[in-house]
């Protein structure tokens, strides 16, 4: 009954309870900067639309409802630039984790077949190889990898843990060396609309495919840029001739996005308004946090776009984390996100204005 689970790496976050219990001891209570979970309220017309598809008897559509692709593929043009887009385009997801763990085994690798992914990486890219018993590879550039063998490329821009944004230079010539090999590339874009010294392209973006979706997907989620993690919403965008059998198997496998949530989605693709609101939040407390961190005698490398700071007091991630966990504050070790993080933290800027102003007072 364990084989499946006996393939699976420790949960990591495990080692962690320790330090969340001295940083709780605080008089103050803890600040916990460890995940990248939204804790501001979901907008209210999201909140809203999906009061109003309460009366969801039926089942929904793994494909979604026509007006949830047409939103989707609006979105896709309006927000990354991607031409030509169409409803054969767009694939909804039960939020993107579930992709990520499950896309090599829907893609049917297996042993022999590698999956490969930044050196510093989301650790579910390795899950999900895992879960299909296909080899994983860490990468610094992906030209340099072998690409005999190699099925699944991730690009992941702007990065989660480290912040970082590639280029469309550099976006332009991996695509081009992927296409190159046939090595399929899933972009992972979860970030997408949260930069801040830097403005992420998608690889939908015509000056980096050429006009041409072939060979590539992205990946986009609502959790961060609507604050809906707790709805599960996600959607796949790109090649026809991948997304076309996910669907199939999405159908058989009962993979189907609530009808509710569907709906919220559609308010949520439609309306910029809020996100600029959320940005505005997020840009705020990254200044803050990034000031007193500096202040503090971290350096913080990369940490362009995204939702975390990548710091390090060139210390062993554990002492920083012990470090902080004294003064009450809680961050995730950057060897949680492979062995090339061990001497960083990843800090997060989903925490209230208070517990922001409160961490930034116990560094200074
Ligand atoms: C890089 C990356 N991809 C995917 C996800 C999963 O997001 P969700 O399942 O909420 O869409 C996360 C969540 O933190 C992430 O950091």
């Amino acid at each position: 009954m364990s084989a499946v689970s006996d393939r699976l790496p420790v949960f990591p976050w495990d080692k962690l309870e320790p330090y969340k219990k001295t940083a709780a001891a605080h008089p103050d209570g803890i600040v916990d900067l460890s995940v990248g979970t939204p804790v501001d309220p979901v907008p209210d017309l999201i909140q809203k639309a999906l009061v109003d598809a309460a009366d969801s008897p039926g089942y929904p559509t793994v494909w979604g409802t026509p007006a949830l692709r047409d939103t989707i593929t609006g979105w896709l043009e309006r927000r990354l630039g991607a031409r030509d887009v169409t409803h054969r385009h767009v694939l909804p997801i039960v939020g993107s984790k579930e992709l990520v763990a499950w896309l090599p085994t829907q893609l049917g690798l297996g042993p022999g077949d590698k999956v490969a992914f930044p050196r510093l990486a989301y650790p579910t890219y390795e899950v999900g190889a895992r879960l299909a018993r296909a080899e994983h590879i860490a990468y610094d550039d992906p030209t340099e990898l072998d690409p005999a063998g190699l099925k699944l490329l991730w690009l992941n821009s702007p990065s989660n843990p480290t912040g970082r944004v590639l280029s469309k230079e550099e976006l332009t010539r991996i695509v081009a060396w992927a296409r190159e090999h046939g090595v399929l590339v899933f972009s992972d874009e979860c970030y997408i609309e949260l930069g801040w010294e830097a403005a992420p392209v998608s690889v939908l973006h015509p000056d980096v495919n050429g006009g041409s979706f072939e060979g590539i997907v992205s990946v986009h989620s609502l959790s961060k840029r609507s604050n809906l993690a707790g709805y599960r919403a996600a959607f796949l965008a790109g090649d026809p001739d991948v997304l076309g059998p996910l669907l199939e198997i999405r159908k058989h496998g009962g993979m189907m996005t609530s009808a509710p949530t569907q709906a919220a989605v559609v308010a949520a693709l439609g309306d910029d308004e809020h996100v600029r609101v959320q940005r505005e939040r997020y840009a705020a407390r990254r200044e803050a946090l990034r000031g007193a961190l500096l202040a503090h005698g971290f350096r913080i490398e990369h940490s362009e776009a995204s939702l975390y700071l990548w710091a390090t007091r060139d210390e062993s991630c554990w002492q920083t984390v012990a470090h902080l966990a004294d003064l009450g504050i809680l961050v995730a070790p950057g060897d949680f996100y492979g062995p090339a993080g061990e001497q960083f933290v990843r800090v997060a800027l989903t925490a209230t204005d208070e517990r922001v102003r409160a961490a930034v007072a116990r560094l200074s």
